[in-house]
């Protein structure tokens, strides 16, 4: 269950509407298992107001939810993306608290709580996806104790003392603790929500177990799955909370890396943009916890100080339509348009672009051909679930050359330890590690590319999603793996 189901909606020029699979890596992931399970995803249509009818998509089945505007307004733009989103990345932005919203994120988590209990065959698995659903557990648990259920928030999980401003804290609490594994992108994240229990429930936690009181005057109590006695004697549900940082198909990425047209293309790029000595990138969905405008003030002062040359230097931002009814997101817009708008008119010449703004979203082989492109590659989210743009780009670099400039505040910069790590509120950090990208030697650069593939090409999203089916189904036999 994802609010997004792994397939678009996309409407030909005779208005007719077909569904095309979406790129994004959790479809392939999860696909294979689906097939072999005969899987429904369950997950909203993309459009509003309108039922669309159970269908198949490449041997997976698709169960719509439908919202009409107002649920889109109030659940989808308003609760899930203008209050959780900004509390979840630490308040970058100012989140919203508006009870209406709070009212339409229950009715549309029971509603999907309600397609998957009816589609769900008995003692079935249900995996639950992020942020926008996180009632969903303990709503379907209720319904039915027999299922397997787990849960994966894909963006981070805050320090209590940001979590707390929230007034619906606690039922957000009750609603993942019905999930049996509660997954987080980083160990940080876990650990905030153990935390968060402990602060808000006073339930007891033995590392990354959480232990659940069970009501014994609930008739449905001797229902549930591995209830064990906790040391004070009362009986206790146990859920596992702990880190499974998700990652991409690598081997898809670098498959397309070696194509000879996506190669070719890569270079006809680098002639396109008039061929810079340094081609560097950034690849965002328009959000401002991607820190795009802190990337460009570091690289418009470089340009202004004369320690970049334009004639040189390319940067090349891909910064993909995202949530643009959302208020904040349309001011980003305005404000990251602005100055490429100003660096580009002082530093630009004629013939030399110093900032090419592309305010689209493109298919898998033109972004391949961009990461091939690139020199070096900025990732300088002010807080990231993840990012899987930086593990893309690693993948496909297969002739082991290219530079990541991460972010300490991205998930990613757990693992990929080899990159050039900054804080991207030190500006002048982040112009250094622009400028060191830039003039690393040849052998540093494959020697960390090299460290950066292994670790990216060994923990793909299939492990990912193996390991973390492998922790429920465990879980189903009363056995929480410690770590
Ligand atoms: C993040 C979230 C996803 C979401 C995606 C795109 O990656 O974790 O749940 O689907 O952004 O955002 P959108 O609002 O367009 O679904």
């Amino acid at each position: 269950m994802s609010n997004r189901l792994p397939v678009d909606r996309v409407v030909d020029e005779a208005g007719q509407a077909t569904w095309r699979p979406s790129p994004g890596g959790l479809v392939t992931a999860l696909q294979p298992v689906m097939r072999a399970e005969d899987g429904v995803w369950v997950g909203w249509a993309g459009v509003a107001g309108e039922e669309v009818e159970p269908f198949e998509a490449d041997g997976i089945s698709i169960l719509p939810v439908a919202l009409s505007e107002q649920e889109l307004q109030e659940y989808y733009e308003g609760f899930s993306n203008d209050t959780l989103w900004p509390l979840y990345h630490d308040v970058i932005a100012q989140p919203s608290y508006h009870r209406e919203w709070w009212d339409s994120y229950v009715r549309v988590n029971r509603r999907f709580a309600d397609a998957a209990a009816g589609a769900a065959a008995p003692g079935a698995v249900v995996w639950v996806h992020d942020y926008q659903l996180q009632l969903v557990p303990a709503m379907l648990r209720e319904v039915r104790p027999d299922l397997v259920i787990g849960f994966f928030n894909h963006i981070p999980f805050p320090p209590y003392g940001i979590y707390s401003q929230l007034p619906w804290r606690r039922q957000i609490i009750d609603g993942l603790l019905g999930a049996d594994v509660i997954g987080f992108q980083r160990v940080a994240d876990a650990g905030n929500f153990s935390r968060a229990v402990r602060r808000l429930k006073g339930y007891e936690t033995r590392g990354p177990i959480i232990e659940v009181p069970i009501d014994t005057d609930d008739p449905e109590s001797g229902s549930h799955r591995h209830v064990t006695t906790n040391r004070h004697g009362g009986l206790v549900r146990t859920v596992l909370a702990r880190a499974f940082p998700i990652s991409i198909d690598a081997e898809a990425y670098q498959e397309l890396a070696r194509r000879p047209a996506i190669q070719e293309r890569a270079r006809e790029i680098r002639e396109e943009l008039g061929n810079p000595e340094t081609i560097m990138l950034g690849v965002d969905r328009l959000d401002y916890t991607k820190g795009i405008g802190h990337r460009l003030k570091a690289f418009g002062e470089l340009l202004r100080d004369g320690r970049l040359d334009v004639e040189k230097v390319t940067l090349v931002q891909v910064a993909s339509p995202s949530r643009e009814r959302v208020e904040t997101y349309r001011q980003l817009r305005d404000e990251i348009e602005l100055t490429v708008g100003r660096i580009n008119g002082d530093y630009a010449t004629l013939g030399h672009t110093a900032v090419a703004y592309l305010h689209h979203g493109y298919p898998k082989e033109e972004m391949v051909a961009l990461y091939l492109a690139a020199d070096v590659m900025l990732v300088t989210a002010l807080r990231d679930g993840m990012n899987l743009v930086a593990k893309e780009y690693v993948a496909t670099r297969v002739d082991e050359d290219g530079v990541l400039v991460l972010s300490e505040f991205a998930g990613a910069s757990d693992e990929l330890r080899q990159a050039l790590l900054i804080n991207p509120h030190d500006i002048e950090g982040l112009k250094d590690a622009m400028l060191q990208a830039i003039a690393m030697p040849k052998r540093d650069r494959v020697r960390r590319m090299r460290a950066l593939r292994k670790k990216v090409l060994t923990n793909d999203v299939a492990r990912w999603s193996a390991s973390f089916l492998e922790a429920l189904t465990r879980s189903a036999h009363g056995d929480h793996p410690l770590q």
